[in-house]
C-alpha cells in the first residue's frame, strides 16, 4: 500500500503535520523543550559560547572548528546563505541558541540520502533536548527533502548519541571499524540509521 509522506508522518506522529499551514512552514518547530528553527546572525554570541567545547568538537567532524571563534561563526552563516533550502538549523532553548541539527544532502547516486547531525552545548545535556529533537528534525529531514534514509555514524565512545538515536527510532546497522580519525586516534563508528519504508512496516501501515 503506497502512503504519501505527509500521510505516513501524520499516522506515526498523530500530533505532528508537516503540511502547509502547519507551524512546519516556515521552519520554526516548537518541540516542547527546545525550538528548532533557522539559524540567525544575531545568533553568533550564543553560537560561539555553546559551540567552543572541546566535549563537542571531539565528537563531531573536524570540519566544525575548535577552538570556534568569532570567524567561525561569521563562516558559518556565510555558508548558510550559500544555500538555496536550509537544512541545517538552530536549537533554541529558553529563547537562546544552544545548539544545532540538520541534515547534509546527498549527491548523485546519494540523492535519497541524508547525511544527519546534532549538537548541543554543555549546559543543555541531560535533559532530554536532543532526544526529542532529533525524533521531530529526523521526521522532518525525511519529509522536507524526500528522503528515503538519514545516516547518523555516531563515534564509539559516545554512548549518549546512540541513546538519542534510538530513542529517535534508528537502528543500529553496522559498526565502521577505524572509519574515522579524530584527535589523533583511529577509531570505530557505529552506523545509525532511519529508514522511511522500515519505520512504516514497523508501524503496521504497510
Ligand atoms: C550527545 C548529545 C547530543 C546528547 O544531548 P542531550 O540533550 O544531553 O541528550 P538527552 O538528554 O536527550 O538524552 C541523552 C540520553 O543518553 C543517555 N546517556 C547519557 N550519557 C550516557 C552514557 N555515558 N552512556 C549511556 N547513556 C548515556 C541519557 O541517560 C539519556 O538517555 P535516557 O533519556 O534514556 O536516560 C550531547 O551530549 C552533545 O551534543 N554532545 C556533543 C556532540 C555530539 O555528540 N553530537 C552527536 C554526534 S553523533
Amino acid at each position: 500500500m503506497g502512503l504519501d509522506c505527509r500521510c505516513y508522518t501524520y499516522r506515526i506522529y498523530d500530533h505532528i503535520y508537516f503540511g502547509p499551514g502547519s507551524p512546519f512552514e516556515n521552519m520554526r518547530i516548537d518541540c516542547g523543550l527546545c525550538v528548532i528553527r533557522e539559524w540567525q546572525t544575531r545568533d553568533a554570541e550564543e553560537l560561539i559560547s555553546a559551540a567552543n567545547n572541546r566535549k563537542i568538537w571531539l565528537n563531531l567532524q573536524d570540519r566544525f572548528p575548535h577552538p570556534y571563534t568569532d570567524a567561525d561563526a561569521s563562516s558559518w552563516f556565510s555558508h548558510l546563505q550559500t544555500t538555496s533550502e536550509p537544512s541545517q538549523w538552530a536549537i533554541e532553548v529558553d529563547g537562546v541558541a544552544a545548539g544545532g541539527i540538520g541534515v547534509d544532502l546527498g549527491e548523485d547516486i546519494f540523492v535519497k540520502t541524508g547525511h544527519f547531525g546534532y549538537w548541543l552545548g554543555e549546559h543543555f545535556w541531560g535533559r532530554g533536548i536532543m532526544s526529542v529533537a532529533v525524533r521531530i528534525a529526523s521526521q522532518y529531514c525525511l519529509n522536507q527533502y524526500n528522503l528515503e534514509r538519514l545516516e547518523a555514524p555516531v563515534f564509539s565512545w559516545n554512548p549518549a548519541s546512540m541513546r538519542v538515536l534510538e530513542k529517535a527510532g534508528f537502528v543500529r546497522e553496522a559498526v565502521l571499524h577505524k572509519s574515522a580519525y579524530k584527535d589523533g586516534q583511529l577509531i570505530d563508528q557505529v552506523l545509525y540509521t532511519l529508514l522511511r519504508q522500515r519505520e512504516i512496516r514497523l508501524s503496521g501501515l504497510e
